[in-house]
This record gives C-alpha cells, structure tokens and sequence, in this order.
C-alpha cells in the first residue's frame, strides 16, 4: 500500500489499492518516482473513479489545474476524443521540466499542453470552454478556481476537485492543528458552496483525499 495519510481506514484502502487494476508500467514509473520523491499525486483508487467518468463523457478538452510532473495529464489522456487535448497549468518551473521530460517520454506532446502560469491569472484570462476540469493546484483557492471554472465548463460537463477532505481533516470538528486551520475551514467553504450551487450537481466521495464531482446541469 501506498504509505501516505488515508482517509479510510487503512485495510479497507489496501484491500482497494491491491485489488484495482494495477497502472500501466510507464504510469507506475513516475507515480513511485513521484512518491519517493515527496511530490504529491493522486491515488489509485481517485484515478479509477476518474477514468470512469472520462470513459462515460468521452472528453474532447480538459484543463488541469496543477500539473506536477504531468502524471494525471498522462492519465487522462488516454480517454480523449480523437483530436482531443489536454491544457494543465502549473507554476512551479522545476515541475514544468520534469512534466515536459515524461511527456516527451510518452510522445504526447500533440494531445498535452503545459502552461506555465498561475491558475487563477490563467483561469481570468482564457476564453474557451472544456468538458473537464480537475482541480489540483492550492488547496486554499480552490472555492476561487470554482467560481472562474463554473463558467469555463461546457453544459454537462464536470469538475473534478482532488483533496477536499484534506487528510481528514475537513470532517473532524474542532480538533485541527492551529497550522491546518485555515487551509480547512477554505475547504470547508468551498464544499458547503458548491453543493448548494443549483447550476451543479455534486457529490463528495471519500476517495483517495477526497474527491468532489460537480456535473454542470
Ligand atoms: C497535488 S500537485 C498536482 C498533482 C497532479 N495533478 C497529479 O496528480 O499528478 C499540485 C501542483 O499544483 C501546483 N500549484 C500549486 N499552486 C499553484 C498555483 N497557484 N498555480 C498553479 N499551480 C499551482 C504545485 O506546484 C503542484 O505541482
């Protein structure tokens, strides 16, 4: 089993972890790489609740926010429409390398765009429309990326927020070190926002860290 913080209790996630459908070699490469090195990317049973939606909604444009080292951009891709492409947006220049490198690597540089740039300077700025966006850049903007993507996501479409429940945190009342205060309660907002916004239908799923689905009515 992955040894990072569970949400669940932890032989329920291995028992998941070891009985979903392993990843593919070149995936699992730079997801152990990753982990060993300290950079965080989304678990395997969060990726198979994913790949299911990107397989029901066939997806011809997605935007990631928070592209690290272009793990979950590799992912997705396999589930493009024809001619379909993915932008992901991440601000740290080091991890902009490594993704270039490991996309290069798999030959997706036609189907990946990499932009190097704030998420919410990007999200202010483009005018486009996509079928998915996921949502994994700072944890303490997401209600502000929701706002701005609410009107970048395509009629049926969905968002997708990875780490919502915040290492379990989100759901533990009042017993949350002073330094993660802040970082929760922002969650917390966003979750009560999103799931009383009548343009969406949303559900949390205690997956991985927490996933919210919001599908655009
Ligand atoms: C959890 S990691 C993304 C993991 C990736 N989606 C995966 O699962 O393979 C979050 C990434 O968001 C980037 N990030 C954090 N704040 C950001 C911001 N304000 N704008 C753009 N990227 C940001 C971080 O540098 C980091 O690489």
């Amino acid at each position: 089993m992955e040894k990072r913080f569970s949400i669940v209790n932890n032989d329920v996630e291995k028992y998941i972890q070891d009985t979903l459908a392993p990843l593919k070699m070149e995936l699992k490469l730079i997801h152990d790489n990753s982990i060993k090195e300290g950079i965080p990317v989304a678990k395997l049973e969060a990726l198979r609740v994913m790949e299911n939606i990107l397989i029901l909604k066939k997806p011809f444009s997605i935007l990631e926010l928070g592209c690290a080292v272009g793990f979950t951009s590799i992912f997705f891709s396999q589930y493009l429409k024809e001619d379909g492409y993915i932008d992901t947006v991440e601000n740290d220049s080091d991890m902009i390398d490594r993704a270039r490198i490991n996309i290069k690597m798999l030959a997706l540089e036609d189907k990946i765009n990499i932009i190097y740039a704030e998420a919410l300077d990007y999200l202010k700025n483009i005018n486009k429309k996509y079928d998915i966006i996921f949502i994994d850049a700072a944890k303490g903007q997401y209600e502000g990326y929701f706002d701005l993507c609410s009107n970048l996501i395509n009629d049926g479409g969905v968002i997708i927020a990875d780490n919502v429940l915040y290492r379990g945190m989100v759901a533990k009342g009042d017993k949350i070190p002073h330094r993660q205060n802040t970082l929760v309660e922002r969650l917390r907002h966003f979750l009560n926002k999103i799931t009383k916004d009548e343009r969406f239908s949303t559900s949390i799923l205690s997956v991985g860290d927490g996933l919210s689905i919001s599908v655009k009515k």
